[in-house]
Parts: structure tokens; sequence; C-alpha cells
């Protein structure tokens, strides 16, 4: 992710591309988001919540949280994270988000998780969650823009594409932002990359004409 991406500047690059550790602060997007409710509280879907640093925001917030994330050593994490002082109010689902049907919610957060989606599923997992968005509820999240090093790896987006996903919504946040930051490689080696990343807040609109 990109350096600035968190609020706590003090982390080191790897760290912040490093998804599986304990205690990381909450991404950008979920701190706007959360203040973007003004106090409200509701039910939150957090889709490849990796270590669960959105999802222990939340928690502490007196939100509900689904979190949904396809690695075991994430959800480990997640779960020393939030330790058993919220437990009743979160439910980890262990599975690729293109398998699970959500739920009506308030605010889904997907940050650094869709462009790993499989492309077959893009189209069917961006309406799941279109539909599961309650009207006046939020997306919140980041996607890859093409310049991105991911080429091969993930889906990338450009800027037509993403508006077009976001039609009945009103942005409240959209960024594009381009650096290089050093991030842990193949063998365990730091190497530069470049990122290409869009962040999105976006609000749906209460009634589709
Ligand atoms: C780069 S990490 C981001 C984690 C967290 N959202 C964050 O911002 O720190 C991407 C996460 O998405 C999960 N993931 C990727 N593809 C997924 C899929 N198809 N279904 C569920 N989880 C997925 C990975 O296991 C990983 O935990």
């Amino acid at each position: 992710m990109l350096l600035n991406d968190s609020p706590n500047e003090h982390m080191s690059p790897v760290e912040t591309f490093n998804n599986f550790n304990l205690k990381m602060p909450p991404r950008l997007m979920a701190v706007k988001a959360l203040e973007l409710f003004e106090g409200e509280t509701g039910l939150m879907i957090d889709l490849g919540a990796g270590a669960g640093s959105d999802c222990a925001y939340f928690l502490a917030h007196n939100w509900k949280v689904i979190a949904v994330d396809i690695n075991t050593q994430g959800i480990e994490t997640m779960l020393k994270t939030i330790g058993n002082k919220y437990i009743d109010r979160i439910n980890v689902i262990k599975d690729r988000f293109e398998n699970v049907i959500f739920p009506t919610v308030d605010l889904v957060i997907a940050n650094c998780s869709l462009p790993f989606c499989d492309k077959k599923y893009f189209s069917s997992v961006w309406e799941n969650i279109k539909n599961s968005i309650r009207p006046g509820g939020r997306f919140a999240g980041t996607f890859f823009g093409l310049n991105d090093d991911f080429k091969e790896k993930a889906i990338l987006l450009n800027s037509d594409q993403i508006n077009t996903m976001f039609e009945g919504f009103e942005y409240e946040h959209y960024s594009e932002d381009e650096q290089e930051s050093e991030v842990v490689g193949p063998q365990g080696k730091k190497v530069f990359r470049h990122w290409h990343v869009y962040k999105v807040i976006a609000k749906k609109q209460m009634h589709n004409n």
C-alpha cells in the first residue's frame, strides 16, 4: 500500500505492505469513512480484511463487523488483534469474497483487496457489493490503476471504469496517486515497486432515478 495510506506515517513501507502485522493502524479510507457517519453506528463488511486493523477500528467505535478473507494467517492475526473484547460483534468468514452473498450493510470496506478478485467474477462481486449497500450507505476502499506494477497479478482499472462502477453513488473522497516505494519482494529481498492507486469513498444515492 502507499506510504501515505495510513494515518500513522511512522510505518515503514515494508510494514505497510505486510498486512498481517499485529497492531497495524486503520487505513486512511476507513478512518475517513467512519468520520462521514458522524457518530452513527451500523454494520460494516470488510472484504479482504487481512490483519483486521479496519475491523478493530470499527468495533472499537461500536459497529458490528463482518470480516471476509481467504487467508488463514491474516485471520489468525485479526483474531489476536481483536481479542475477546468484541468477539460478539464480529462475524469472520474464511472464504473468497466471490463466494459470499453479502447482507444489507451500512458500509463496505475493501482496502487493497478487490484487485485480487478472480477476473471472471469481478463484475458479479461488484454488483453484489452495490446491492448490499443500503441507500445512504457507503463504499470505502482502493483500486489499482493501469500503471501499477501488479499488472499480471491484479485487476487494474482506469478512471472511466471506476466512474462507471460508481454510477448511482456520490463521491465523498476520490484521489489518484502514483509513487515508488520499497516492499518485500521474492526471497524476502527489498525491491522498489510502482504504485498507482485510486482511493474512493462513495455514498449510495437514496433514490436511483
Ligand atoms: C493486501 S491485503 C489487504 C488487507 C487489508 N484490507 C488492509 O488494507 O490491510 C489483501 C487481502 O485480501 C485478501 N484477499 C485477496 N483476494 C481475496 C478474495 N478473492 N477473497 C477473499 N479475500 C481475498 C488477502 O488474503 C489479503 O488478506
